[in-house]
């Protein structure tokens, strides 16, 4: 059988195929549970490949520790269907296989050859994605769904997806105008599309379009953030960060309690964005009550040290912010031993984990210029641990209030003016120059 974009499928089940199909719209809009959703047809149809293909798939976008023997097991279900799988199903179980291993890299390298064999696996597509994404990588981020897209018609299902896939990889390229375009007319052709709106959101912070992103946010609210919407905690990040840099702290905050860390939920990517709005806060200065506490509680018990740099880094946030000595220490010593493993994350955390790591420790000890200098010779490479330009801001802010605070007011001025120069509309960035000309 071949699925409704025409790539083959081993399956000879129509049940099992409609299923998932389901099953990737829901992944595709981030509505519902896929995973529950495929586990359906594997229920009634264990051998079916593509369901523990994709269920392992939707497990993995979570990148953390907690989720990996479940990726393993499909893997490992996926091995003993053998040949009985076709030759696509096998390159994404050893795609996975390999993100399993920590290989992250070789990931995303097999998911490359299987597309350029496949361009119109869309499941292949948005994976490869979001694997770009946790890598930082913003040329394939956007080169990945380039080299798919001609052979993709606007009449194929999933079509308006994939623009709204593209639009995030020019966004982060630095392409503004594309990127909106892309992205309008992705919303157009999927209403729901709340990558697409999050691309667009994107454009608009990297715009400093701050009034004008909270009205285009608060405006489609249905089409993002419906109750079943997973995503929709981070594009309300998004918008608590319009919010915070015009002033509006408490209406951040407002978002924090009710839309980004509304109960104390252990995934790694909710915890940091909760984390990474705090901590914009903790710069400034502004009070946020017991929230911390929580965060720092939660992600003591997560066992997730020395797993992704990246989520290392709001880790240590947390345990800065709430002066938790002995969590941070703990940390370090993940983090240290983690560079001499193998697998991606070592590179990750030896070239920019660590550093930040150590930058954020001397921080909460008041060594600032420690910070600065530990900061300032990664600044530019922090992509290599993931994350979007909106999401790494974090550390330059961090440098430059390190700059402020060391008084080193050459560097300081230095920093602000960089970011005034490049990001002339934004309101926070004129109260940092301020400062450093005070
Ligand atoms: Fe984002």
């Amino acid at each position: 059988m071949k699925d409704s974009r025409g790539v083959p499928v081993s399956s000879d089940n129509p049940r099992s195929l409609a299923i998932y199909e389901t099953a990737l719209k829901a992944l595709n809009t981030y509505r519902g549970d896929p995973v529950a959703i495929i586990d359906e047809a594997l229920a009634a149809d264990p051998d079916f490949a593509m369901g523990h293909v994709l269920r392992a798939s939707v497990l993995v976008t979570m990148w953390e520790r907690s989720v990996v023997p479940k990726v393993a097991a499909c893997v490992a279900r996926l091995d003993d269907l053998g040949n009985r799988g076709n030759d696509r199903e096998r390159r994404h179980a050893h795609a996975l296989g390999r993100w399993a291993a920590g290989d992250w890299d070789g990931m995303r390298g097999e998911l490359d050859r299987l597309l350029m064999e496949h361009p119109r696996d869309l499941l292949a597509l948005q994976i490869g994605h979001l694997a770009d994404f946790f890598h930082g990588d913003r040329d394939n981020l956007r080169g990945r769904v380039a080299r798919a897209l001609p052979a993709w018609s606007r009449e194929d299902p999933g079509y308006g997806f994939l623009l709204g896939m593209h639009a995030f990889g020019l966004e982060e390229c630095g392409g503004y105008f594309a990127a909106e375009e892309m992205g309008r007319h992705a919303i157009e052709l999927e209403p729901d599309d709340c990558w697409a709106q999050h691309a667009l959101a994107h454009v608009m912070e990297m715009q400093a379009r701050q009034a004008e992103g909270m009205a285009f946010m608060e405006s489609r609210q249905s089409h993002w953030a419906q109750k079943d919407n997973g995503f929709a905690f981070h594009n309300w990040w998004h918008t608590a960060l319009y919010n915070l840099d015009r002033g509006r702290a408490d209406r951040a905050l407002e978002i924090y309690d009710r839309s980004i860390r509304p109960e104390p939920a252990e995934i790694q990517l909710m915890m940091l964005d909760a984390v990474a709005l705090l901590w914009r806060m903790h710069l400034q200065g502004i009070a946020v009550g017991s929230r911390w506490d929580e965060l720092a509680a939660t992600y003591e018990k997560s066992g997730e040290d020395g797993f992704y740099a990246f989520n290392d880094m709001h880790a240590m946030m947390a345990y800065v912010a709430t002066g938790r000595a002995k969590a941070a220490a703990k940390l370090l010593k993940a983090a240290e031993a983690a560079v001499s493993e193998r697998g991606t994350n070592a590179m990750m955390t030896r070239e920019v984990g660590l550093p930040i790591l150590r930058a954020l420790d001397a921080f909460g000890h008041e060594r600032y210029r420690e910070t600065a200098d530990l900061l300032m010779p990664i600044r530019y490479r922090a992509h290599v641990f993931g994350g979007s330009h909106a999401q790494r801001d974090i550390v330059h802010r961090t440098l430059i209030e390190a700059a402020l605070r060391s008084g080193d007011r050459a560097l300081a001025r230095a920093l602000s003016n960089e970011r005034v120069s490049l990001k002339p509309h934004c309101p926070f960035g004129w109260r940092l120059h301020t400062n450093a000309n005070a």
